[in-house]
């Protein structure tokens, strides 16, 4: 049996609430999606924040609510409209599911969200975390959200070291948060300042992958890391397994009217249904020379129905997933579409990639190219 989450001394974690709102409340910054946090606010804020920072979200916060300033226009975007608005902030599944999920609120919930914990989180792509936080913030419900912050700020107020990537413990953290809820959260208002709190200490004060600012913190009395002196040590994390490596040939391919082919990648599996530039998939380590990228791009062409002319090599990139790392080498190609040019490649000009498809962040270097050339 893991020992109880307790504060420095012994002391129950409910401990923590009143300094810690009361220092929210003086203390919170002024971010977009507080300024009025409707459910459908504290969903798309939500969603957009898991794995991306808030500076980054913040003009993609503004152009989504003004190209869909409520649920009945976000159910009504096109699905390319939809991943145009997203792209370059990755998990795209996460605006697909954003989508599904606003078609599924007006056709069933009138267009609300529903006032209920288990109701959001049986929506399409809500999980604990998203339910949480929009069942706190946005209907003061006594839910936490657990995410990476909340999970940094309570091991180490307990000094707990166990691995914070583990499954048992954001369980065993979580259970805990949802009684100290219960226990604390009497008046309106109180669930929805305590959810911000623990995320804004954790952004601003506890922070991650560094010495924290603990004399700053409105809980360094409480805390038995700060105690203990060992602030840095925790979160604890085990040893990551190496991510696997990918290598790729990017092909820029370019036909006489100056448009560049891309094509539509798989339903199923990672980025699924995305645009993207057509690329082979070359053996992993790759040892290929220039020369015989040159071969496979040509290879390429052949095989789709074009006539390839002089080609260039470009700079090599590298995209870090999850999971999984693509190490790209680049190939600039004139080409001439042909009666057998495959139906597979639609050939965009850089004017549309710009403003129309939406390409993966991966490929980011290589539409760098083809848009500068606009
Ligand atoms: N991090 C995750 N959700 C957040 C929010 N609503 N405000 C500030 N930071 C966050």
């Amino acid at each position: 049996m893991k020992d109880a989450l307790t504060l420095s001394r012994g002391l129950p974690l409910e401990e923590l609430f009143v300094p810690l709102s009361s220092w929210y409340r003086e203390n919170a910054r002024p971010l977009p999606w507080r300024e009025n946090a409707t459910p459908y606010h504290v969903w798309l804020s939500e969603v957009m924040l898991q794995q991306t920072r808030i500076e980054a979200v913040r003009p993609y916060y503004a152009r989504f609510l003004a190209a869909a300033p409520d649920i009945p226009a976000l159910a009504a975007l096109s699905d390319d409209r939809l991943m145009k608005l997203w792209e370059g902030l990755g998990y795209y599944s996460r605006a697909r599911n954003l989508g599904r999920t606003a078609i599924v609120l007006c056709e069933q919930y009138g267009a609300q969200m529903p006032r209920d914990y288990a109701a959001l989180r049986a929506l399409p792509g809500i999980g604990e975390y998203t339910a949480g936080a929009i069942a706190s913030i946005a209907f003061d419900l006594p839910t936490p959200a657990v995410d990476g912050n909340v999970l940094r700020v309570v091991c180490r107020l307990t000094a707990d070291r166990s691995d914070v990537l583990a499954p048992a413990t954001k369980k065993r953290i979580t259970a805990r948060l949802f009684a100290l809820y219960e226990k604390c959260c009497r008046q309106a208002g109180d669930a929805a300042t305590l959810t911000q709190a623990l995320m804004e200490l954790g952004e601003v004060l506890c922070l991650p992958n560094r010495a924290p600012l603990c004399d700053a913190c409105p809980l360094a009395p409480l805390c038995r890391a700060r105690e203990e002196k060992c602030q840095t040590e925790i979160p604890f994390r085990s040893p990551k397994k190496a991510r696997k490596e990918s290598h790729k040939l990017v092909l820029l391919l370019r036909d006489d009217k100056g448009r560049y082919a891309i094509r539509r990648r798989p339903e199923d599996g990672l980025l699924g249904g995305l645009w993207e530039l057509p690329h082979i998939d070359l053996p992993t380590p790759s040892t290929e020379d220039g020369d015989a990228l040159d071969r496979l791009a040509r290879e390429f062409c052949r095989e789709n129905g074009l006539l390839a002319a002089e080609s260039t090599t470009l700079p090599p990139s590298k995209h870090i997933f999850t999971h999984l790392t693509w190490q790209m080498q680049g190939c600039y190609i004139n080409v001439t579409q042909t009666e057998h040019t495959s139906r597979e490649l639609l050939f965009v000009s850089p004017e549309e990639l710009r403003t129309q498809y939406a390409l993966p962040t991966a490929f980011a270097a290589y539409r760098r190219i083809i848009v500068a050339k606009t």
